[in-house]
């Protein structure tokens, strides 16, 4: 019998993405790109169907690079998990969400873990590639994986690899972004490490799952602490009188030591909201608190709010109240040139306005309609009409689309979150 490092090597090794999303969909298309056959795996029968269709529903995956996988007959999308017993290679991609008060909601991988221990056979690979506390896929996984009756670690491999892609980037991608392994034993570790160079430049091998697991949650936690230190620096700028853009943009200048973070209206994404709340949960199993996470999210969550303040203030400062004027929100995607709207401040702005009494409209090229509150809401077309009559423009996401030149002309204000029009002198300009 052929061994999967073998099958690796030679790329006849058939690889399975689970969850077809921002993370499966990318990487099942390098995989099938590297000249492996890919089975993707998803139980929303819609994604499969747009899948095999050549129609790619995530931006960072073109559709001639879909139909390519498709043509070269390297990709088949499908609901049916029966098809985990013919893979050598499996790698989970589910959403790792939180519930209601804000713990991890782990139900995704436990119940996708009990579907690929029921199709488990000898000698394959698990990645697990979710974000998630460290610990999962030794304490979670791990045991719902023998329920099989084969042995981690002897029977079959397994290993987490945080999943590292920046939605949006161009520069950064699968391929040149390092991408860290860890896996229950040597050979998971090495064997996960074979896989993944043959789509990543650079493979880092750590000493165990909980290492790769705490990495990616550490890195979320970086981006959370430090957006949070600068919006409360935004806050104090706003008392003194100086420019928070001004005085980030100085502090760049610093060529070591310092790596610039931007204020904003709040943050969003299926990650930095929510990812740190895993660690924060985990660490009190350690009767330990995580007080730089509570800070940082308590000063982020109050984002949204101290933007409302600020654009009352604004429209005040023209003699109206907020109450039944008109707010054009730009930008409802959680950050720049993304169709994403998950967890996006966007949304809790139009929310918290609509809640006193504005008449709030949004714009979004990459955003067609939003549900807020039980309403639908679709983007207007950003006319010279649209710019003209709206008492405020709110420039909640700054896409590079967008003219800032012209909706500053046009506008009778604009409240600016993201430091996009800092080079422009208009005086209808406010900013966070
Ligand atoms: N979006 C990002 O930028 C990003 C970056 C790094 C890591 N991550 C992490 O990657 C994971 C996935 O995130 P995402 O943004 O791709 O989520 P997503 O919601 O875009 O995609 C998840 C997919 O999994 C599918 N799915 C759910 N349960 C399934 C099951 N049992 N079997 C098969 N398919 C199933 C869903 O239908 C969906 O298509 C999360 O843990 C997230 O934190 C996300």
């Amino acid at each position: 019998m052929v061994c999967i490092d073998e099958k690796i090597r030679s790329r006849s090794a058939k690889v399975g993405v689970v969850g077809l999303g921002y993370v499966g969909l990318p990487l099942a298309v390098a995989f099938s790109e590297a000249g492996f056959r890919v089975f993707g795996l998803d139980v929303q029968q819609k994604r499969v169907d747009l899948v095999n269709q050549g129609k790619s529903y995530i931006a960072d995956v073109s559709k001639a690079r879909l139909s390519s996988a498709l043509a070269n007959n390297l990709l088949e999308a499908t609901t049916d998990q029966s098809r985990l017993g013919e893979i050598d290679a499996i790698c989970v991609c589910v959403p790792t969400p939180l519930t209601k008060t804000k713990d991890p909601e782990l139900s995704y991988v436990i119940s996708e873990s009990e579907v690929v221990s029921r199709y488990l056979q000898k000698g394959q690979l698990v990645v697990l590639e979710s974000t998630t506390y460290p610990g999962t896929t030794r304490e979670v996984m791990l045991p719902i994986l023998e329920r099989s009756g084969l042995k981690a670690g002897q029977d079959f491999y397994l290993a987490f690899s945080p999943e590292m892609i920046d939605p949006g980037n161009k520069k950064y991608t699968i391929k040149n972004t390092p991408k860290i392994v860890g896996g229950i034993n040597h050979e998971s570790t090495k064997l996960a490490e074979l896989l993944y160079q043959q789509v990543a430049d650079i493979v880092i091998p750590v000493s165990c799952p909980e290492v790769a697991e705490l990495t990616k949650v550490f890195q979320n936690v970086f981006r959370i602490v430090n957006i949070a230190l600068v919006n409360e620096l935004a806050h104090l700028c706003e008392k003194m009188g100086l420019s928070v853009w001004e005085v980030i943009d100085a502090a760049s200048t610093k060529p070591f030591g310092y790596m610039p973070f931007y204020p904003g209206p709040g943050i969003g994404g299926h990650c930095i909201p929510l990812d740190p709340y895993y660690l924060a949960n985990k660490a009190r199993e350690y009767d330990f608190h995580t007080r730089f996470i509570e800070l940082a999210a308590d000063i982020n969550e109050q984002m949204p709010y101290y933007v409302v303040s600020r654009i009352t203030d604004a429209i005040n400062s023209k003699g109206k109240s907020l109450h039944g004027v008109k707010v054009l929100v730009l930008g409802v995607a959680y950050k720049r040139d993304v169709e994403d709207v998950r967890e996006s401040p966007s949304l809790k702005l139009i929310k918290l306005l609509s809640e006193k009494g504005a008449n709030v409209s949004y714009n979004d090229p990459y955003v067609a309609s939003v549900r807020i509150s039980e309403n639908n809401l679709k983007s207007v077309r950003l006319t010279d009409e649209q710019l003209t009559s709206a008492d405020c423009v709110v420039i909640a996401t700054d896409h590079s689309c967008y003219d800032y030149r012209r909706i500053a002309q046009k506008a009778d204000l604009v409240f600016d979150t993201r430091g996009a029009t800092r080079k422009l002198r208009n005086k209808n300009i406010v900013r966070l």
